[in-house]
């Protein structure tokens, strides 16, 4: 609480009849809440609305209360603070109940989950939902439904766990114009990535340990094949960039790419390596990319380690600003999910509901193909080591206008076929539009020295 200069405790709440007009409005009735799903997340909501019940009824104005849980397994341990007695495998006993105000969608998923925000929606529900996957397919869809019907539809805990920056991009920069988002939005892989450059963990052991703490997805090759950071990227989108895209826009890629090799050979370049959802907003078209990146290792989002995400937005009033914190997990996403409850039941408790997506405006948008992006490559080649393979490499890339900045050869790294040896050979350029590194790329794949598949990575002076 702020303090006068006095020293006397200043009113936040400058209307001293608004907490009693809100509960006139609502004759001081709790808001009822319905929860989809009793999972990681679900897990977190429950304990936060039972340890900060108090607190947050007084924030709301009214008391929040837990009215119905839907699962799958009724008999399933959960965590101490489910009342038992709540538990049903119905969803329509959440969503066409009248005294449910309040719908949490944390099973995630299409089906059911869509139908069933729908529902709650048409019946003038308010809505929290943590799901990206659905919002990144149907976003602009559900929230235009919400508008129509004055209903809240919040998701906080969809994009970052429990960073803010739903908020962040939709209120605090709303004055400005977002150019640009770089940002480390899987958890999962950038603890497997942190395990593997900072443990020497093998990808398949980081990624159990991902699973054990709760921040993987129920299918993870969402997480490691980068779908999981594509859809939060075509979330921010919407909000930085007033963008509505299609995933297929979004070129995705993951890390299972990433060899230890690669960790080293960064290391060796003074970089490190990062899972990034990369967004530009170049006027006529906006540039959208997940991928491994390779950044220097003094920059900032280089630091970000284990479980934490980062977003760094770049307005062209504000300059850089960086949001940072745990990106997945029970207790850091119930944070953003109980806040956005917070926010829709204070609505609701106030005769408001239905300003969260108020003025916003989402309209298809082109997304610049990725052959036309211009950035700096790492490429890694493991060739045959005998006279002449370095410079065919060095001439197929200039041929095509690709300039080289650093080289190196390293090896031998395995016994070839005939008994002799492959080396690695791996190069930097400069600046250069990718459909011509591809097509150096293309030239390069024809030759007979070439071992493996070459590794290409892009760099970010991020
Ligand atoms: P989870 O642990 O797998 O929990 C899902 C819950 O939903 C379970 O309780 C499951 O019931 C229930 N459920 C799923 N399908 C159902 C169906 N058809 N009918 C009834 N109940 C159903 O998942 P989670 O990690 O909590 O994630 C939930 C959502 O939050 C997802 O959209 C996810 O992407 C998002 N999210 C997760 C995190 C994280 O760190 N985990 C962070 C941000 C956002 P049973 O328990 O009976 O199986
Ligand atoms: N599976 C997601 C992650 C959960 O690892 O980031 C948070 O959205």
């Amino acid at each position: 609480m702020q303090k006068t200069e006095g020293g006397s405790p200043l009113n936040l709440n400058p209307e001293p009849h608004a907490a009693s007009d809100r509960r006139r409005l609502r004759g001081g009735a709790p808001i009822q809440i319905g929860l989809l799903g009793c999972g990681t997340v679900g897990g977190g909501v429950l304990r936060l609305l039972a340890e900060n019940a108090g607190y947050l009824a007084e924030r709301a104005g009214v008391p929040l209360v837990v009215k119905r849980v839907v699962v799958r397994d009724l008999e399933k341990e959960r965590v101490s603070a489910l009342d038992r007695t709540l538990l049903t495998t119905r969803p329509e006993e959440v969503v066409d109940d009248p005294a449910i105000d309040l719908v949490v969608e944390v099973m995630g998923g299409d089906t059911p989950a869509r139908a069933l925000i729908e529902r709650a929606i048409d019946r003038g529900k308010g809505v929290v939902t943590a799901n990206k996957f659905l919002l990144a397919a149907h976003g602009p869809a559900l929230l235009a439904r919400a508008g129509a019907r004055q209903v809240d539809l919040a998701f906080e805990g969809a994009v970052g766990g429990g960073i803010p920056i739903i908020r962040t991009l939709r209120d605090a920069f709303a004055s400005d114009w977002v150019e640009r988002v770089t940002a480390i939005l899987n958890g999962t892989c950038n603890y497997i990535l942190t395990q593997m450059r900072d443990t020497g963990a093998s990808f398949d052991a980081a990624l159990r340990e991902a699973q054990a703490l709760g921040y993987a997805e129920a299918d993870p090759t969402l997480d490691v094949d980068g779908h999981d950071a594509a859809h939060k990227l075509i979330v921010l989108a919407m909000l930085a960039f007033g963008a509505q895209v299609d995933s297929d826009d979004v070129h995705t890629s993951g890390i299972r790419s990433i060899e230890e090799a690669d960790h080293r050979y960064a290391d060796r370049f003074g970089y490190t390596i990062k899972h990034l959802a990369i967004g530009r907003d170049l006027g006529s078209s906006l540039e959208l990319r997940v991928h491994p990146t390779l950044i220097p290792k003094q920059s900032v989002l280089a630091n970000v380690s284990g479980v934490l995400n980062a977003v760094l937005l770049e307005g062209r009033a504000v300059g850089p600003s960086l949001v940072y914190g745990r990106g997945a997990g029970d207790l850091p996403t119930a944070v953003s999910v109980v806040s956005d409850i917070l926010d829709v039941a204070r609505s609701i408790a106030s005769g408001v509901a239905g300003m969260q997506g108020r003025g916003m405006s989402i309209k298809p948008r082109p997304v610049r193909p990725l052959a036309e992006i211009v950035s700096r490559y790492y490429l890694r080649f493991a060739v045959e080591d005998r006279p002449g393979v370095m410079g065919r490499l060095a001439g197929a890339l200039g041929d095509a206008g690709v300039s080289i900045e650093q080289i190196v050869q390293q090896g031998p790294t395995q016994a070839g076929a005939a008994g002799d040896a492959a080396v690695d050979v791996v190069l930097i350029t400069h600046d250069a539009r990718e459909g011509l590194v591809r097509s150096a790329l293309d030239a390069i794949a024809r030759e007979h020295f070439l071992r493996e598949p070459v590794r290409l990575f892009r760099i970010e002076g991020t």
